[in-house]
């Protein structure tokens, strides 16, 4: 069976939008303001721009690097830059990433339903039934969230999430490409009506000044750190070997300290121009996004939208179906870095990984959309599969990343050499990256993440975890140590059997050539 072509981007354009695509995601549209006002808001901005330029985009040019020379997707090119322990690294990262796109897509099929929503019912008092609720007692989109994840119809929007997925990863790049062309700009089109919206509203500007004043104090707490090293490798798709993917696409004279910089900008432009929408449109109603980056997409926002005096409608479904595309384009950026792992490293066709990898895929978003109730009094998360979904997060997100950045760091910046990947970088650069870009690799991020991970783990055992949110269950139950171990089997385990059955390939392959040299 010869080896289907790779695919290639038509244009850098086409790059360009399909690695923004992936970066732009709930996690700016939502996240970040949620991050924002938990770490404290104006004192967020500071921690935030430092873990930018000393981690995330150092990281960006480490991914954009070796999947650009290789060209090869993320395990494979690992393999090639650091060996065997490279390539589980590799495997690692995209089992972690597939963890995230099974719950990711959850959540997509979750603005689905609220999408559908926005057309009427959303702006409703209702009576939560699965809960024994009345209409009223819940604020309106509290009701609407709670109904739509105690209901099975959530599978079906999981599946029609899936089935878009599948579809525009079905022709590579070439559907990717066509995609993101439509996508990318229709979200820019969308969060900019968004802004000068929410900048218009009376009072609008109240939320500008909170966002915008920095505070000293919040800064030497070390979780406010934590947060914006966290929200800058999940906002720029780092850890998951997206980057290196997408990038292994690309010609092979096109330049990644450049591509580094401008996929960096435009997605933290985005960010910041989506916080300053937020900000603006809770804080003229007085809402507090004192909340989960959750329930900030699902109740806060909603209740903000529904306080407009024209337009409620009309500005629920631009928000949602915003989100809608903002998350499909990160999506389809995991879904394409596992696939093309697999299709690279096993020689496979692209069609039938991309069948398996969607339904086994679906699978498990169906499971974190399992809508059985397992607290009524709704005191932690309610249903069994939003409770999963927040227990996985709490290791893949808050974990997962970083652990796959610094074992990227140390191998890439140890076993290849960061120097090696420097000078290749360099070749086709414009500008031209020194010492410093390898300290940053070898030592600097390492050491970061060291410090954080170990503060995370510490803070952990003492307080029932540093991201313990408001969804997660309060104490340390068996679920807790449950999904732990399943996250560590499927994971570090995953990722053993892959690259084992890698190697197993690859002796097959060297004695057939040994034994077909003998024959000849
Ligand atoms: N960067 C995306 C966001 O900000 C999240 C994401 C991470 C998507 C990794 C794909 C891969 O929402």
């Amino acid at each position: 069976m010869g080896q289907e072509p790779r695919g290639v981007w038509k244009s850098k354009l086409g790059f360009i939008l399909a690695a923004s695509g992936s970066a732009i995601g709930l996690g700016n549209i939502v996240f970040f303001s949620a991050n924002a006002y938990r770490f404290g808001a104006g004192a967020f901005y500071i921690p935030y721009l430092i873990a930018l330029f000393v981690l995330g985009i150092p990281v960006m040019m480490l991914e954009l690097g070796v999947g650009h020379h290789y060209r090869r997707a993320f395990p494979e090119a690992m393999y090639m830059a650091a060996g065997v322990k490279g390539e589980w690294v590799g495997w690692f990262g995209l089992l972690n990433a597939a963890v995230i796109t099974m719950y990711y897509i959850t959540i997509l099929a979750w603005v689905l339903g609220t999408l559908i929503g926005a057309f009427g019912s959303l702006w409703q008092a209702s009576a939560v039934p699965a809960f024994g609720l009345e209409a009223g007692t819940l604020s309106n989109s509290m009701s609407y969230f709670f109904n739509m994840i105690s209901r099975y119809d959530t599978v079906f929007y999981v599946l029609i999430v899936w089935l878009l997925n599948g579809i525009v990863v079905w022709w590579g790049t070439k559907s990717i490409e066509r995609v993101v062309k439509v996508f990318v700009p229709l979200m820019w089109l969308f969060m900019i009506v968004l802004i000068v919206r929410g900048l218009t509203l009376e009072n609008g500007s109240n939320g500008l000044y909170l966002l915008f004043t920095p505070d000293f104090e919040v800064m030497k707490n070390p979780q406010v750190w934590q947060g914006a090293f966290s929200q800058i490798f999940f906002t720029l798709s780092l850890g998951f070997g997206i980057m290196a993917t997408y990038a292994s696409y690309l010609p092979k004279d096109s330049d990644q300290t450049s591509n580094a910089f401008t996929i960096s900008f435009l997605n933290c432009s985005f960010e910041f121009i989506a916080g300053i929408a937020i900000f603006a449109l809770l804080f003229c109603f007085a809402i507090v996004p004192n909340a989960s980056t959750l329930s900030m997409t699902f109740f806060v926002i909603p209740e903000g939208l529904g306080a407009f005096p024209v337009g409620v409608k009309l500005f629920g479904i631009l928000f949602y179906t915003l989100l809608l595309t903002a998350g499909l384009t990160s999506s389809v950026s995991l879904v394409e870095a596992l696939g093309s792992g697999v299709i690279d490293r096993f020689g496979l066709r692209r069609r039938p990984v991309v069948i398996i990898v969607c339904i086994l895929g679906a699978i498990g978003s169906v499971i974190f959309a399992l809508p059985k109730v397992i607290d009524p009094t709704l005191a932690n998360d309610g249903t069994l599969g939003l409770t999963l979904l927040d227990l996985f997060d709490h290791w893949a997100f808050s974990y997962g990343l970083l652990i796959c950045g610094f074992l990227e760091c140390v191998f890439v910046g140890w076993v290849l050499g960061a120097d090696k990947l420097r000078k290749s970088i360099n070749k086709t650069s414009r500008y031209q990256l020194n010492i410093s870009f390898d300290i940053m690799i070898k030592y600097v991020i390492p050491i970061v993440i060291l410090v954080i991970l170990g503060y995370a783990i510490n803070t952990e055992a003492s307080d029932g975890g540093v991201y313990g949110h408001d969804f997660v269950m309060g104490e340390q139950s068996n679920m807790h140590i449950l999904v732990l171990v399943s996250w560590i089997i499927f994971t570090v385990g995953g990722a053993l059997i892959l690259t084992g059955i890698a190697a197993q390939k690859r002796k097959k392959k060297a004695s057939a050539l040994v034994d077909g040299g003998a024959g000849n």
